[in-house]
């Protein structure tokens, strides 16, 4: 069975719904000694199915499959109505006819376990609450490393106790939607390296750290403080291999962008996309609401979806902040997206600082890593470190990978 620790390079890349998680780019960082994850949120069984198979086909390598846990919240029916009123016009402009009654659905829950469990997908995250305690087992008899996402101690604390294989815990930098296990929660501000301590001090359950991850840098403090493994999102988004919008792309190096926010708008969970016009208009009037609001704007995220003016459109540009949000604690600063580099490098790239803790045995041990690291590097400079990690200190390896970093891993380009 699947073990965080079998992975020659602690590096995932991120279940991302709605288009970037494509199998090409989990093939890429399977293949890369790093772990890809499919996105299965609204997708259906059958199209769920196509992309596992895809990707069995092209590797032998593990790889995740990613399940969004149905909802069950009493949600405010007048609530939905004067938000879908609110829309109204916005939906005349595109020609599109909202929803008139809240929709609800389980997103094929039941179908898919039963998919990942008959495909034999080596690795399961759940995400927005937890699976139940017999869906853990039949997973886990099938010989499947399941996988919880948490935002919270006190959720780290109840999916432990449940027997998950491992917590993804992801901090509140994190593009995408907040993994929190109820719809009106509001995201804990706690940043993630305190989250993944505080998280390690009362769980031994191995730990995925997940959410504004862009340089080597912060693999390290994440590796060190306690995280058997990272996980990236935006910093994937830009890759040839992600499957996002071509405008999407673009956006997030966009000088039209100046920052990401939390925000209901789109979804009804709090999510985190480019702050754009129809955010600012709408910012406070979405109820805590999930999947209702997601049903009632996705006709109208389509449809400005192909507009491709993503300042003004109902469609999220979602993404993490990356650390240098984090430092000036600004906002996202578009030119500091993440770069148009393919997954595999970068993959490889931001594994190196995991290698030198290798094999300085802060982390793990250096036998049993330091082979299946070495067949995995290959590429360009990263193949040029590890000799290198060979032969200087701990401090001055961390010093070159910084450099590294600032000059190859964070530009707009
Ligand atoms: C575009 C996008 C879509 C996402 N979709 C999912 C998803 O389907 N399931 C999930 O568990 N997390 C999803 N996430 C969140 C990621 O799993 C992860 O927590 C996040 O990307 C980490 O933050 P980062 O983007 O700053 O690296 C998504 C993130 C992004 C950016």
């Amino acid at each position: 069975m699947f073990t965080l620790t079998h992975l020659a390079i602690p590096i995932i890349a991120a279940p991302m719904a709605g288009g970037p998680s494509t199998p090409d780019l989990v093939v890429h960082v399977s293949q890369a000694g790093g772990l890809g994850f499919l996105a299965a949120g609204y997708k259906t069984p059958d199209a769920t199915a196509r992309q596992i198979q895809e990707v069995q086909h092209r590797t032998k390598r593990p790889f995740g499959v990613n399940l969004f846990v149905p909802q069950s919240q009493r949600f405010d029916e007048n609530a939905i109505a004067a938000y879908r009123a609110r829309l109204q016009s916005t939906a005349s402009k595109y020609g599109v006819e909202l929803p008139k009654a809240p929709r609800i659905d389980n997103d094929w829950y039941d179908d898919k376990i039963n998919l990942v469990i008959s495909l034999g997908v080596p690795v399961v995250s759940f995400t927005f609450g937890l699976p139940s305690p017999s869906v853990v087992a039949q997973l886990q008899t099938a010989g499947t490393y399941a996988v919880a996402t948490v935002t919270t101690v006190a959720e780290a604390e109840a999916a432990a106790s449940l027997g998950v294989d491992g917590l993804c815990v992801q901090g509140p930098d994190a593009g995408g939607h907040r993994a929190t296990f109820h719809v009106d929660d509001e995201p804990e501000p706690l940043p993630l390296v305190d989250l993944v301590k505080a998280v390690s001090l009362r769980t031994d359950t191995p730990i995925i750290a997940a959410g504004g991850i862009q340089t080597g840098d912060q693999v390290t403090d994440l590796l060190e403080r306690g995280a058997a493994a990272v996980q990236l999102g935006t910093a994937f988004l830009r890759s040839p291999e992600s499957g996002a919008k071509p405008a999407h792309k673009d956006a997030l190096v966009s000088q039209q962008f100046t920052r990401t926010v939390v925000t209901r708008v789109f979804s009804g969970r709090t999510a985190r996309p480019l702050l754009n016009d129809f955010i600012a208009d709408h910012e406070g009037h979405a109820p805590a609401a999930y999947p209702q609001v997601h049903h009632l704007t996705s006709g109208l995220r389509a449809a400005a979806g192909k507009e491709g003016n993503p300042k003004a459109s109902p469609s999220g540009q979602v993404l993490g902040t990356g650390r240098p949000q984090t430092n000036r604690q600004q906002g996202y600063c578009a030119r500091y997206g993440p770069r148009r580099e393919p997954s595999t490098p970068l993959t490889r790239r931001l594994a190196a600082v995991s290698h030198w803790l290798r094999l300085t045995g802060s982390a793990r041990s250096r036998s049993a890593a330091a082979l299946p690291y070495r067949d995995a590097c290959g590429d360009r400079w990263s193949g040029a470190l590890i000799p290198a990690c060979r032969s200087v200190s701990g401090m001055s390896l961390l010093a070159l990978i910084a450099s590294q970093d600032r000059v190859q891993g964070f530009n707009g380009d």
